[in-house]
């Protein structure tokens, strides 16, 4: 039997069959819908970007003030075995292998651009980003633009209720996983992310609370309540993350140095002292990686459902299209096909 690494990567690749599929019509959706993915979520300038480049552990969105992320972005991590390798690569250029990532920053935001204009304006439509690396765990996650409460100059007034219905639409799904982003130096009463997360998830049985900017909370004042989920109950543990400050960022503080910074702060905090092995971005993306795995477990009967289903619809098609097929489309189609049939081979020996 595969180890459930090789399983998390299995679900990466039919996501992005799923993407490609999703351009030939309906088929596509209901797979997607049946995988497990992390969405982050939480207002403007909480911590989202600065939480997912830790997870990930490289510097690679874009940031800044403002709206910068203005599509979802489906970042899919795979672990590798090769020490020298490292490279990303989008969906929109499957060709182009990224070992710059400040070059992958430039491509999310002109491809952002491409669809939306150089405006404030927001798209539902994914940008899709695969990292390989050796430093990062099986994990798929999808950037969210930050919830905002009011319309800034040059954005419609649809805007704050537009970045809801869309940050929801991805929340919504029983198989989404929410990594409820809300900053320390402001009140859990007032965060955004636990709002949304509350509405779509009452449970919490899905639900992350991160609470990041731990090291900017007003001096006199702490966090353990939260971190101790004695103030808003989850069931998952609270995460505490202290990320890069603006100041860090501008003077090019790296990744390893970052994490480094926010070890010694736990370790030697006297309020979070106790709580220190169980804080931090690199305990936050164990945390994740090993509940998809487990929620992938219990998913593989119903995705073997669908993806037979999806079977079934593809054949309809290419009898309706009629073999051999020469034309793109058809090729297309035909080689998902045969990724379905692949998978759900290997699916059915994981059930043993
Ligand atoms: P996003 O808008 O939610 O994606 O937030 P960003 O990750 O872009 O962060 C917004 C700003 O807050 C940036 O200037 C970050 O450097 C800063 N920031 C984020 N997290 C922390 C933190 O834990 N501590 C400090 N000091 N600054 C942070
Ligand atoms: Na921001
Ligand atoms: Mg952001």
């Amino acid at each position: 039997m595969a180890t459930m690494t090789s399983l998390i990567g299995l679900i990466n690749k039919i996501q992005s069959a799923c993407t490609v599929l999703g351009d030939h019509g309906g088929q596509g959706m209901s797979l997607w819908e049946a995988l497990p993915t992390v969405a982050v979520v939480g207002g403007q300038s909480s911590g989202k970007s600065s939480v997912l480049e830790s997870v990930v552990g490289r510097d690679f969105l874009p940031r800044g003030s403002g709206i910068v992320t203005r599509r979802p972005l489906v970042l899919q991590l795979h672990k590798t075995n090769d020490e020298q390798q490292e490279y990303a690569e989008f969906l929109h250029q499957s060709r182009k292998r990224y070992t710059d990532f400040a070059a992958v920053r430039q491509e999310i935001s002109d491809e952002t651009d491409r669809i939306t204009g150089k405006t404030k304006a927001i798209s539902n439509v994914p940008i899709q980003l695969s990292i390989y690396s050796p430093h990062v765990v099986n994990l798929t996650l999808v950037d969210l633009p930050g919830l905002t409460k009011v319309a800034v100059e040059g954005q419609s007034e649809s805007i704050v209720q537009d970045i809801e219905n869309m940050v929801r639409s991805y929340i919504e799904k029983p198989n989404c996983i929410i990594l409820a982003i809300s900053p320390a130096n402001q009140d859990i009463a007032t965060s955004d992310a636990i709002k949304i997360a509350r509405e779509v998830d009452p449970s919490g049985e899905r639900t992350f609370g991160v609470l990041t900017k731990l090291d900017l909370m007003d001096k006199g004042t702490n966090a353990v309540e939260v971190l101790e989920g004695r103030q808003y109950r989850l069931q998952h543990p609270w995460v505490g993350i202290v990320n890069r400050s603006q100041a860090d960022i501008n003077k090019n503080v790296d990744m390893i140095v970052a994490r480094r910074k926010e070890r010694e702060y736990f370790e030697t905090s006297p309020e979070y002292g106790h709580l220190a092995h169980k804080m931090g971005a690199e305990y936050l993306a164990k945390l994740l990686s090993e509940h998809l795995e487990y929620v992938i477990r219990q998913k593989i009967p119903s995705i073997i459902a669908l993806i037979n289903k999806a079977i079934d619809e593809l054949n309809a098609e290419l009898d309706r299209i009629g073999r051999p097929i020469a034309v793109d489309s058809g090729a297309k189609l035909y080689t998902i096909l045969q990724m379905c049939r692949a998978f759900d081979k290997i699916f059915k020996e994981h059930l043993d």
